[in-house]
């Protein structure tokens, strides 16, 4: 009888287990079909906040609600075996308390499957990441640049130019640590201080636009693969150029019907049975 061969899924310990080690591999997933196809070669699969911008065509992720992160969040977890995988709490469904913070948490977990949940937020929010860890929720911190507080930091814009600023992320990287996330992502921040936040910490610091002076990496997807063709962040490094084949494709496509080339089914699926 031969024995099914059972993958074992990375869980947040073995995330944090990276520190000091190989860095940690992650990108954005949405779908099942995408998650299918990245599973095999990152460590962490997260289901981003981003997908208001990416997928949805929102200006922000501030309109993103939980229902929309459950949907995508379980697809995700359907299309992957071995990745761990994280979905973001959206804007709204934590800030207002750690008790807000669990209600959302949960029914992620319940209803996606995933491994644990991404919040934005640093010294403010270290209370609530303690919360959510004593009760059984593992937590990614975010900090740096923060999304989902654009309208408050009037923009996308590099966070830790200024000394306040570069100590507010140093301290962020601090509190979210000693509050128990297994690792935190920092994003849109200068070499030398994400290179500092990396050093004070011992957990992970996975980094987005912050140097490769952090402990691993994350990208949104459709920005490594080109799919995005009108906003490409600075720190983005495309490795394919999918938005071009994609036109081409679909002109392709369009030229066939309207030249009618297009065979009937025998052509395709084998002979026709006689039409009376
Ligand atoms: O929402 C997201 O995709 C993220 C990553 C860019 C870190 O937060």
């Amino acid at each position: 009888m031969s024995t099914p061969i059972t993958t074992r899924r990375k869980t947040p310990a073995d995330i944090r287990a990276h520190k000091g080690k190989v860095p940690v591999v992650s990108l954005t997933a949405y779908t099942a079909p995408i998650a299918r196809l990245l599973d095999p070669v990152v460590d962490l699969l997260l289901v981003g906040d981003s997908l208001g911008m990416v997928l949805y065509g929102f200006d922000s992720t501030i309109p993103v609600t939980l229902d929309i992160m459950i949907a995508h969040g379980a697809a995700v977890v359907r299309g992957s075996q071995q990745a761990c995988v994280i979905v973001d709490l959206p804007f709204g469904s934590y800030q207002a308390s750690p008790a807000d913070a669990f209600r959302a948490s949960a029914r992620v977990m319940a209803e996606t499957g995933c491994a644990g949940v991404k919040l934005e937020g640093g010294v403010e929010m270290a209370e609530t990441i303690r919360f959510l860890v004593e009760r059984g929720v593992p937590v990614l911190a975010h900090i740096g640049l923060q999304p989902q507080s654009v309208n408050a930091i009037g923009g996308f814009r590099v966070q830790g130019r200024s000394d306040e600023g570069q100590a507010k992320i140093l301290a962020d990287a601090r509190a979210t640590a000693e509050a128990g996330a297994f690792a935190v992502v920092i994003e849109g921040t200068a070499e030398p201080v994400a290179r500092a936040a990396t050093a004070a910490i011992d957990i992970p610091t996975i980094g987005i636009g912050a140097s490769s002076a952090c402990d691993g990496q994350v990208l949104v997807i459709d920005d490594v693969l080109g799919l995005v063709s009108d906003i490409k962040p600075r720190f983005v490094k495309r490795y394919a150029e999918l938005a071009p084949l994609i036109t081409a494709a679909a002109t392709a496509y369009a030229d066939d019907v309207r030249a009618r080339r297009f065979p009937g089914a025998e052509h395709v699926y084998g002979k026709a049975s006689k039409v009376s």
